[in-house]
């Protein structure tokens, strides 16, 4: 078996919101390398295969690299770690900053070191109130240090290190919409480009990076490239939180190589499925992908691969369904889960998630006619691209993706 939480949940590095302790396991020593070598950040980065591991799995040093280059428009430079986590069945960024905040924080410092940004914002949804509760212990600790100090030196003027609570909104995660948010405005996500680190909060460069991505950067910049891409598999880099749920024996937060097999995570840790239960198939990623099915099993969990199966490896969340639960009920759950999230700006989305879920518990319901299915293939023909973000994307991707792996579900002849 592949080693377990050998980097971000390594028990000696959950020292919660005690920066001595952190500083005693290794701590400090990133933001120290950074700040000694501020040129070599982005290049590091990129030697090191880091992805954004908010879902898109976007190198990290491109964003970097354009936020580095950006000019500022009003005078500001922004770093913002995204914390609204709000997407089903992902768990991870809450349970990282409850109790390692200082490994998140020393990577967004390492951030502003590298884009001479003067404000550093933690957007933190709301509703995690232990989150919150270790932020607001750990960032005066920071304030107070010396490599503070040194940053702000480096910068060049003083870092306003701080906690947004976000609107506690799932929209508020999609990164404009953070954008939006920080302006004083209500969370709307409006079209890219142009990109947040091009132009963001107060139309300055506007670093956007998920927690889970500023927790890996204080190892790689201690660590170096190599280091760190030798934790992963083949050719992945680095190691992934999996937030692993559903009808599995051991759900919970799993640390594993980056290139672990679906099959190693839910048998090998996962504990198998429960008592009596075949498996069935995974919604990954936040339940916006195209499910994996049993064809699957053997695909390596990283961007590239499960890319390769038409999917996405998403926020790293595995929701595991068992032969017995229903495809459609879940799908019918996530659906009605869109159409209560879309933020109605963009009207095909909110009236197609809205006639999508009423489909769909037709189905559910087993009163849907056949021109009920008609239309609900229509719809994921048409709506596609039709929103300023990917809301309305992630509600079809999942939908086409039932339709066609589980079609006898929906009452269709099974495709050849
Ligand atoms: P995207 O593919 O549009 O962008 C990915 C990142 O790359 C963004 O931060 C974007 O600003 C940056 N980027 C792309 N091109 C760039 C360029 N030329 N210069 C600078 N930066 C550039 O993806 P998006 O819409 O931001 O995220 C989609 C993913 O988010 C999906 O995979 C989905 O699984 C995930 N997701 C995550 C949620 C969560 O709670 N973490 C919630 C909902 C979706």
């Amino acid at each position: 078996m592949q080693k377990l939480n050998q980097l971000l949940l390594h028990p000696s590095r959950l020292v919660g919101a005690d920066l001595a302790a952190w500083i005693n396991v290794g701590g400090g020593e990133g933001l120290l390398a950074a700040l000694e070598n501020p040129q070599a950040i982005v290049a590091t980065l990129q030697e090191s295969g880091l992805g954004g591991m908010g879902g898109a799995g976007f190198p990290t040093w491109r964003k970097w690299e354009a936020a580095v280059n950006a000019a500022t428009t009003n005078g500001g430079r922004y770093v913002v770690c995204n914390a609204n986590e709000d997407e089903p069945g992902t768990f991870k960024d809450r349970y990282l900053l409850e109790h390692t905040p200082h490994q998140v924080i020393e990577g967004i410092l390492i951030a502003a070191a590298a884009t001479r940004a003067n404000h550093a914002i933690l957007y933190v949804n709301p509703h995690q109130k232990e989150s919150i509760a270790a932020l607001t212990a750990a960032i005066p600790q920071w304030q107070a240090h010396e490599l503070f100090k040194k940053l702000e030196a480096h910068v060049g003027a003083p870092v306003n290190l701080q906690l947004v609570p976000t609107s506690g909104r799932y929209i508020g995660g999609e990164e404009t919409a953070v954008i939006s948010w920080l302006n004083g405005g209500f969370p709307f996500p409006r079209r890219k480009p142009p990109y947040p680190a091009e132009s963001g909060v107060n139309d300055d460069p506007t670093l956007i990076n998920n927690t889970e991505t500023f927790a890996n950067v204080p190892h790689i910049i201690r660590n170096g490239a190599q280091w760190y891409r030798d934790l992963g598999i083949g050719e992945a880099a680095g190691t992934k939180l999996y937030s692993l749920s559903g009808d599995v024996l051991n759900p919970g937060l799993y640390e594993l190589p980056m290139g672990t097999t679906l099959q190693s995570l839910i048998f090998d840790y996962g504990g198998g499925m429960l008592e009596g239960r075949a498996f069935k198939a995974v919604f990954t990623g936040g339940p916006s992908n195209t499910l994996l099915t049993a064809a699957d099993l053997d695909v390596p969990l990283d961007f590239t691969s499960v890319r390769a199966r038409h999917s996405s490896l998403g926020t790293g969340a595995m929701i595991v369904i068992s032969e017995g639960t229903s495809v459609v009920r879940k799908v019918s759950e996530y659906v009605e889960f869109f159409a209560a999230n879309s933020c109605g700006q963009c009207p095909p989305c909110k009236s197609g998630t809205f006639q999508l879920a009423r489909l769909i518990d037709r189905v559910d319901s087993g009163v849907a006619s056949a021109d009920d299915l008609r239309a609900l293939e229509n719809l994921c023909q048409i709506l596609p691209g039709s929103g300023r973000c990917g809301l309305i994307d992630g509600a079809v991707t999942v939908l086409k993706s039932s339709l066609r792996t589980f079609p006898e579900e929906y009452g269709l002849p099974a495709q050849q």
